[in-house]
C-alpha cells in the first residue's frame, strides 16, 4: 500500500512510522488515521518486525491533534461519536499490537497527538516539546481515549487539571507526572528511540507480547483478573522453545537465539 499522509520505513527488524503532514503540524485527518490503521495491521502481520517507532515529520510537531478543519463536516452527535470510536479503534490497535511501539515525541503532542502517544507502550520526548489536551478550548472534549488513558497514566486529579484547563505542559513536567517516560535532547531523540526499539526487538517475541498484554489487562481491570491473566500467560510462555533456549543459554553462559515460538 502507498501512503500519502504517513511514511513507513523499515530499518532491519524495526518499523518507523512518521506522521507526515508537517504543513498542518501533522494534524490527524481521516485519511491519515485510515493509513495509520493499515500500517498497524501490516506491522501485526509482519513476522520480521520486532518493534516500531512512531514519530512526526518536521521539527515542530509529533501531532497537533485531530484535524480541526474536518470538524464542521460532522453534522450530528452520532456522526461525531462514530468519529471518536473510529479513532479509538486505531489507537486500541496500537496498544494491542503484540510488539512494542515507542512514541518518539519530537514536537507538539496536543489533543489526538497526546492521545496517540499515550496509546504507545513507551513515550520518549524531546526536551523541547509541549504536550496537552486543549480540546476544552474548542468547546469539546478529548475523543481518542484522552480522558481514560491520561487518567491511568497520571491519576484522576492531574488528568482533570490538564483536560479542564487545556494547558500545554513541558516535557520535564510531563516526565514528572508520568505522562512521558524519558526526556532526551531533541537532537538525540530518534537515535535514542532506535536504540531502545532495537533492544526491545532483540528479546524473546512471545514473552514480549505476553508482558505487554498482561500489563494492559492489569492496568484496565482488577488486580485479581490481572494476576490470573499473568499466571495463564506465564504458563503459555513457559511452554515455548524460547524458554528452553533462554534458560539453557543462561546455564551455558552464551547468548540466546530466539525463534519466536
Ligand atoms: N488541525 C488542523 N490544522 C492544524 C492543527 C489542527 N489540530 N494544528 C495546527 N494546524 C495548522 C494551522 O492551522 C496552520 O495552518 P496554516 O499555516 O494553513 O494556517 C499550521 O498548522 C501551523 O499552525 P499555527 O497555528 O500557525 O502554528 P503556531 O505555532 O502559531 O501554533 C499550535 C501552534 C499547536 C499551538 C496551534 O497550531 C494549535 O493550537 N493547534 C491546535 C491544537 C488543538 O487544539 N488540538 C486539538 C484538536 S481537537
Amino acid at each position: 500500500m502507498t501512503y500519502e499522509n504517513i511514511l513507513v520505513e523499515r530499518k532491519e527488524n524495526l518499523a518507523v512510522i512518521t506522521l507526515n503532514r508537517p504543513q498542518a503540524l501533522n494534524a490527524l485527518n481521516r485519511a491519515l488515521m485510515a493509513e495509520l490503521d493499515a500500517a498497524i495491521e501490516a506491522l501485526a502481520a509482519d513476522g520480521d518486525i520486532g518493534a516500531a517507532i512512531l514519530t512526526g515529520a518536521g521539527e515542530r510537531a509529533f501531532a497537533a491533534g485531530a484535524d480541526i478543519t474536518e470538524f464542521n463536516s460532522m453534522p450530528s452527535a452520532s456522526e461525531a461519536a462514530r468519529f471518536s470510536l473510529l479513532g479509538q479503534a486505531v489507537l486500541d490497535k496500537i496498544e494491542r499490537l503484540p510488539k512494542p511501539v515507542i512514541a518518539a515525541i519530537n514536537g507538539f503532542a496536543l489533543g489526538g497527538g497526546c492521545e496517540l502517544a499515550m496509546a504507545c507502550d513507551v513515550r520518549l520526548a524531546a526536551d523541547t516539546v509541549l504536550l496537552g489536551q486543549p480540546e476544552i478550548n474548542l468547546g469539546i472534549i478529548p475523543g481518542y481515549g484522552g480522558t481514560q488513558r491520561l487518567t491511568r497514566l497520571v491519576g484522576k486529579g492531574m488528568a482533570k487539571l490538564l483536560c479542564l484547563s487545556g494547558d500545554q505542559i513541558t516535557a520535564e513536567e510531563a516526565l514528572r507526572i508520568g505522562l512521558v517516560d524519558k526526556v532526551v535532547p531533541a537532537a538525540d531523540l530518534l537515535a535514542e528511540a532506535e536504540t531502545l526499539a532495537t533492544k526491545l526487538a532483540s528479546k524473546a517475541p512471545v514473552a514480549v507480547a505476553a508482558i505487554k498484554q498482561a500489563i494492559n489487562v492489569g492496568a484496565d481491570g482488577t488486580l485479581a483478573d490481572g494476576l490470573a491473566f499473568e499466571a495463564a500467560q506465564f504458563g503459555l510462555v513457559f511452554d515455548t522453545e524460547d524458554r528452553v533456549e533462554g534458560v539453557n543459554a543462561f546455564l551455558e553462559k552464551r547468548r540466546p537465539t530466539w525463534q519466536g515460538k
